[in-house]
């Protein structure tokens, strides 16, 4: 993604009407430690996108971004209109990346930018050939679950179980993969219908606690999952999720996979 020559080529060979731009890197210890490599990428390849499709006079883009770029909720659920104040590099290189993207589209009015503001991605596509499965330990709680579950690795670190949630537990806006997807698709039709930029909260609006998601994949498995309780990851909420109100409307779009769903197909 920062290689214009090859972007150029991409641009004449294909000649999109939308580009659909995922290419980032999304590990927040990571990007704490290598900050010159997160904007690199995040920043730098969203730039290097952006002229070269600006050379081909492409002129849509849909963007992956993340809840992480509200930050410490001031209010719950987030809606789009929230405060941005993202706690880590990760989060602040998805900020200017959808900076860049408003700016860009102010600067030419028929260019449409729509900014998809993932929650927490879960979950693999029901042929069971594309899903999640990490080489190296994983960062994100689903896929961890499942390394336990398949005997990879022995228990779950649960962190922290004296939030203020009913359980203790964190709680999230786990959305699977296909809804996701579908997202994208909806965004399409979006981006060819109307310009400027717009984020769109990309969740289901349900939050469900470390607790709860580890007993969907202990049912789904048929396997014990267990778990140890440690002190709270830095960094950490209680809970988040999403007023999913605007991609409802506007992008037409509802998340429709439930819990069961998002277990299962980790599993299969
Ligand atoms: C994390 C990132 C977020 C990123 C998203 C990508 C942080 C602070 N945030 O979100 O910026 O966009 O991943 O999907 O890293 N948990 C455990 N044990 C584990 C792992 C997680 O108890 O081994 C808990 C966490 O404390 C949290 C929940 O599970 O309550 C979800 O954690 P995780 O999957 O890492 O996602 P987020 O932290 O929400």
């Amino acid at each position: 993604v920062r290689h214009s020559h090859t972007l150029d080529m991409v641009m004449t060979d294909f000649a999109p009407d939308v580009v659909i731009h995922f290419a980032g890197l999304k590990a927040v210890g990571d990007s704490m430690s290598d900050p010159l490599g997160y904007y690199d990428v995040n920043v730098g390849g969203t730039l290097a996108l952006l002229h070269a499709m600006d050379r081909a006079g492409v002129r849509r883009i849909i963007f992956s971004s993340s809840a992480t770029v509200y930050g410490e909720p001031d209010y719950l659920p987030y809606d789009e209109a929230h405060p941005t104040a993202p706690t880590s590099v990760y989060g602040r290189t998805k900020l200017a990346a959808e900076s860049l993207l408003t700016d860009w589209c102010f600067a030419n009015p028929e260019a449409s930018a729509v900014i998809l503001r993932y929650f927490n991605p879960v979950g693999a596509h029901p042929s069971a050939r594309i899903g999640e499965d990490p080489s190296d330990t994983p960062n994100n709680l689903m896929p961890y679950i499942a390394q336990v579950a398949v005997g990879k690795r022995e228990t779950l670190q649960i962190f922290g179980d004296d939030y203020d949630t009913p359980d203790g537990t964190g709680m999230r806006d786990y959305i699977h993969v296909v809804d996701l997807a579908r997202a994208h698709v909806a965004a399409l039709d979006y981006a060819v219908a109307n310009t400027g930029a717009r984020p769109f909260n990309v969740g289901t609006g349900d939050a469900y606690s470390v607790r709860q998601m580890v007993d969907a994949f202990a049912k789904a498995s048929g396997r014990d999952i267990p778990c140890r309780v440690m002190p709270r990851r830095d960094g950490d909420i209680a809970a988040m999720q999403a007023n999913a109100a605007r991609a409802n409307e506007e992008l037409g779009w509802t998340a429709t996979h439930t819990l069961t769903d998002i277990a299962q197909s980790t599993w299969d």
